[in-house]
């Protein structure tokens, strides 16, 4: 579903009022309300949203054993998977650093940077399709991509089998993960074991999670006013669900088009995968979780500072000027979904032999 400007859906806030009220709603007025109007707030709060389940949810065609999701996480840290053997999936999804690089651009096979930046895989399988222009379906096909692509790990999907099978400590861990199959060293076998890990890579818990469960102390008080804030002004019209956001696509400047440095006329997004004018400049909702950790932000990559990118949200998709005060609250409202970051214990990976495929730099 996308979405326009003159939507009503956009800026009809909580209490059903429109776009220029919706403004005006006295965020503080909000807190005091008494406590059987809290309750209602909480009640259309949780319509709105969904937390963060506590384990991994399963994948259609593709169940999770422990031996898939083990061998899963050997090929998300494999760097023999890069024609240079030293670029991996963590490379530029880093685990312990919110699943990111920290780039504006990721910088990936022979120091070459790609053209968008790179999006946290923590939480991404709830996303309702993968990539910034939502190109792969899910996880699954998603995982083909970064290997053959030039900028990335520059490999061939051929030469992924014959450097799996080159290695002769994976015959053993494909075997596991894929009993009863008679050649499972396959590229769907390792898109599906790199789908099953990723899966697990979700961050339950955040203080968000918490107050939608019913813990009404566990946002504060500036929290709880960012909170009215992102649904008032409507920020919710695109950022809802699980993943608040993930869930559909958008243009980027509904209202008005930010300038060149943050959204180049080269990339015009969705209208690369469908082709469809009305796709110009659409891209898939991000997710705003862990968004505290994940700077910088937009496609490009081109703000680090959260609070003017908020900014340029207010303007860009809404047509409304924040205050400072504003952007600040929503600020901290969304450091409140940050949840419990996946603990991954470092995968030790087979052992080269003579005859496996050498790196080639
Ligand atoms: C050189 C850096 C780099 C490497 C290596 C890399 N990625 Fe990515 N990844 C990116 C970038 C950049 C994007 C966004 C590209 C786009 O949207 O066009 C992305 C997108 C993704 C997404 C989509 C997330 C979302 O929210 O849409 C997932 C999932 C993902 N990568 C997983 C992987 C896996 C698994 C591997 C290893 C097989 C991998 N990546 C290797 C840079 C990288
Ligand atoms: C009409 C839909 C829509 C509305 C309304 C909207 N956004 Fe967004 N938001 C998007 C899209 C699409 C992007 C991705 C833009 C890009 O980089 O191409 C985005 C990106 C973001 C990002 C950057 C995320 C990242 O990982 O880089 C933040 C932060 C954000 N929005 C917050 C907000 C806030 C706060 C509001 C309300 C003031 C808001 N958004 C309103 C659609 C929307």
């Amino acid at each position: 579903m996308t979405i326009a400007a003159g939507d009503d859906q956009i800026g009809s806030g909580l209490f059903g009022v429109g776009q220029d009220e919706a403004a005006d709603v006295d965020a503080g007025r909000f807190l005091r309300m008494d406590f059987r109007f809290h309750a209602m707030v909480v009640q259309v709060t949780q319509g709105l949203f969904k937390p963060i389940p506590i384990s991994a949810p399963p994948l259609p065609g593709n169940p999770a054993t422990p031996a898939k999701v083990a061998l899963g996480k050997m090929l998300y840290f494999e760097p023999r998977l890069s024609e240079s053997h030293s670029i991996s999936c963590n490379s530029c999804h880093m685990i312990g650093m919110g699943g990111v690089d920290l780039q504006e651009t990721s910088l990936g096979h022979r120091w070459q940077h790609g053209g968008r930046n790179a999006p946290t895989v923590y939480n991404a399988v709830f996303d309702v399709a993968q990539f910034w222009d939502g190109r792969a379906k899910d996880l699954e096909q998603q995982a083909g991509g970064p290997l053959v692509n030039p900028v990335e790990m520059g490999t061939t999907e051929t030469h992924v089998v014959e450097q799996l099978k080159g290695i002769p400590g994976y015959a053993g861990a494909f075997a596991k993960a894929y009993p009863g199959e008679s050649d499972p060293i396959t590229l769907d076998n390792v898109r599906k074991a790199i789908a099953v890990f990723e899966a697990t890579l979700i961050t339950p818990h955040a203080p968000f999670d918490r107050y939608l469960t019913g813990n009404d102390k566990a946002l504060d008080a500036t929290q709880k006013e960012g909170l009215a804030l992102f649904i008032n002004k409507g920020c919710v019209a695109c950022h809802k669900g699980v993943n608040i956001g993930g869930g559909m696509y958008a243009p980027f400047g509904v209202v008005e088009r930010p300038g060149a440095d943050i959204l180049p006329p080269g990339d015009k997004g969705r209208f690369a995968v469908t082709k469809t004018v009305s796709d110009e400049y659409v891209f898939r909702v991000p997710s705003l979780r862990n968004i505290t950790l994940t700077a910088p932000y937009f496609h490009t990559g081109k703000v680090w500072d959260l609070r003017q990118a908020i900014a340029i949200m207010g303007s860009s998709q809404l047509g409304a000027k924040l205050t400072d005060d504003e952007a600040r609250k929503i600020e901290v409202f969304l450091g409140a979904l940050t949840g419990d970051q996946p603990i991954v214990t470092l995968p030790i990976l087979p052992p080269s032999v003579t005859t496996t495929p050498r790196p080639k730099p």
